[in-house]
């Protein structure tokens, strides 16, 4: 029987990458980048995944979100994701750099109605009352509706960011490195935003970042990736508290220390 308390199972999964330049005897060369992942993530978790710039984070990412092919299965509450489309309304990205992410033309307001619009729910009155729930969820108020992009800070737009991932209510939002190019007190701002979406909405979370200090800060579990493969993988006190394998170790070391807040129930 199946858990219903599983939100997304990821097994075996391995992707290699097809390079455009051929190599020796002419051929396309093929680079192995996610090997074998296995792991899951509960409803209302927050998990953390970590390891050094290269090692297959966003990869595995866009292998969740349905933007790359992959071997293996990965199945979505139960069911097994096939085809780019299925995912897109119930696991949604924010990602590093929210300029890149918004047109900077457009009002705040008519970014987060858009998804509403796309896929055509509620009608005109009800999608502007959920544009006003979401500016409030994020720390905004209604005011920003009307604010463009340009006019808003870093902050500002990686929450907007953060609202349109949330507006159709996700099961998941994946956050790549959603706050490193944030400076330190802004991020720290965003990940406390993470914090009160996970205990007020239950909201469960894949919390992607090259930064130990910060997965720990944020996450229930932390999987620990190395090259493509997950070396180390547990409950975030635990993992930090004793680290086994030599690369979460060299992580730590690397690390000045840092306290978790109170973990609050969902
Ligand atoms: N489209 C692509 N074609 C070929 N190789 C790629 C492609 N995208 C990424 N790679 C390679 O795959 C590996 C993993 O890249 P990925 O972006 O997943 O790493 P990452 O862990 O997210 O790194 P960072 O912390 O810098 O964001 C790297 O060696 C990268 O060069
Ligand atoms: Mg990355």
């Amino acid at each position: 029987m199946s858990d219903s308390n599983l939100l997304l199972e990821v097994c075996g999964v391995s992707n290699v990458y097809e390079t455009s330049s051929l190599g020796f005897l002419g051929r396309k060369r093929r680079i192995p980048v996610l090997k074998n992942i296995n792991f899951e993530i509960r409803r209302g978790e927050i998990f953390g995944l970590v390891g050094e710039s290269g090692s297959g984070k966003t990869t595995l990412g866009n292998c969740i979100l349905g933007l790359l092919g992959y071997e293996g299965t990965i199945r979505i509450s139960g069911k097994e994701r096939r085809g780019l489309r299925e995912t897109a309304r119930n696991i949604q990205a924010v990602f590093q750099d929210p300029d890149s992410s918004l047109d900077p033309s457009k009002t705040a307001g008519f970014l987060l109605e858009e998804p509403l619009v796309i896929h055509r729910a509620g009608s005109r009155t009800e999608r502007d009352r959920r544009v006003d729930e979401v500016l409030e969820l994020v720390g905004l108020d209604s005011s920003y509706k009307r604010r463009r992009v340009y006019e808003l800070s870093g902050g500002q737009k990686q929450r907007i960011c953060i609202g349109c991932a949330l507006v159709l209510e996700p099961d998941l939002i994946i956050a790549d490195e959603a706050v490193s190019a944030l400076d330190v007190s802004v991020g720290a701002q965003i990940l406390n935003l993470f914090r009160d979406l996970h205990e007020r909405l239950g909201l469960s979370l894949f919390f992607i970042s090259h930064n130990l200090n910060l997965v720990y800060y944020l996450c229930d579990t932390i999987a620990v990736m190395y090259r493509g493969e997950i070396v180390e993988k547990g409950e975030a006190e635990k993992l930090y508290a004793a680290p086994e394998h030599p690369y979460t170790k060299a992580l730590l070391e690397a690390a000045p220390g840092i306290d978790r807040p109170p973990q609050g129930g969902v």
